[in-house]
């Protein structure tokens, strides 16, 4: 493993507390698991109804926060009772939620989410308050005094690109996790984030549907690294001519894959905004998100420091 780096200058306890923040999405996942997921016009009985806290950007901030980051979350919700809840949980991690929004003119987010039997999923997103985030100046502010930026396509386009103009501006690094799928625009690509795109965003991203040559092309428009997640397979690494794969640790147990996305992209952050090197960070993605699928819902079994630590053996 290569060697870790210097302590981060603007942490709050150097080489240990980065500050991340997250820009994205809160939902409330409204959640069935089945023994098999319905295909189109199909009705089928499931198991138990669950309700979730989710929301790709609210899931990264927590993965974050228990990977050992000061989070604060921008985003926001509505002036309703799941708003209420989502707001709760995230402050009772200790994600600073002063910047997250409360909106009299938009629901909630919610989340509808069948899981198969083997922890895989299909979810629909009502995007309510996500589709009303927008920056301000403190917030921009903000972000130009933090460690990382982690945000992703669950809030309008302009909001996550005006994210990333602040994070540029003062010189923070950025990550952009391109879920769900949307074509990647020139000045994201020059703004040059990390993007963590699965294979299947990978391909919307640059509207070429092979794998490979989608890659090739991304990297040859794109100002930063790519990782590019594959589940249990783990990650691959484009940055420049350089290619490296970081095998995915095998799942102890598969319940809910729901949020293994997250839970990379929230622990990425929180080891590069403690001054780790990009590769150390995908090692300690890896295993965090091999960790996170043991458990019903996108968050019950994400990881927290000293179970990342010890899948490492650190
Ligand atoms: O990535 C998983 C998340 O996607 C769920 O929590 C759901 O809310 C959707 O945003």
């Amino acid at each position: 493993m290569a060697a870790l780096a210097g302590p981060c200058s603007r942490c709050i306890l150097p080489g240990v507390n980065g500050h991340v923040i997250v820009i994205g999405s809160i939902n409330v996942d409204l959640v069935v698991a089945a023994d098999r997921l319905p295909r189109p016009g199909e009705t089928i009985l499931g198991g138990r109804f669950a309700v979730h806290d989710g929301g790709k950007g609210a899931n990264q901030a927590v993965a974050a926060v228990r990977a050992g980051a000061r989070v604060t979350m921008i985003g926001a919700v509505g002036t309703d009772a799941h708003g209420e809840r989502s707001i709760a949980v995230l402050e009772a991690e200790g994600i600073d939620v002063s910047r997250v929004r409360r909106l009299d003119s938009e629901p909630t987010g919610v989340a509808i989410i069948a899981v198969g039997p083997r922890g895989e999923n299909q979810i629909v997103v009502a995007p309510g308050a996500n589709g009303a985030v927008e920056l301000d100046d403190a917030d921009r502010a903000a972000i130009a005094g933090a460690d990382v930026l982690l945000t992703n396509h669950e809030i309008p386009a302009s909001a996550s690109l005006e994210a990333l103009r602040a994070a540029k501006a003062g010189g923070v690094t950025s990550i952009l996790n391109p879920a769900p799928a949307r074509a990647l625009s020139a000045e994201v690509l020059t703004l040059g984030p990390i993007l963590t795109p699965n294979e299947h965003e990978l391909i919307v991203a640059i509207g070429n549907d092979e794998t490979g040559a989608a890659l090739d092309e991304l990297v040859a428009r794109h100002r930063g690294p790519i990782v590019v997640t594959q589940g249990p397979a783990g990650a691959l690494l484009a940055d420049g001519d350089r290619r490296e794969r970081f095998e995915g640790r095998p799942a102890p147990q598969v319940v809910d894959t729901t949020g293994a996305g997250d839970t990379f992209c929230g622990v990425l952050a929180a080891w590069t905004a403690e001054g780790r090197t990009l590769d150390e960070a995908i090692v300690a993605a890896n295993a965090a998100a091999s960790l996170s699928v043991a458990g019903a819902g996108a968050r019950d079994a994400m990881p927290r420091r000293e179970a990342i630590e010890e899948l490492l053996g650190l």
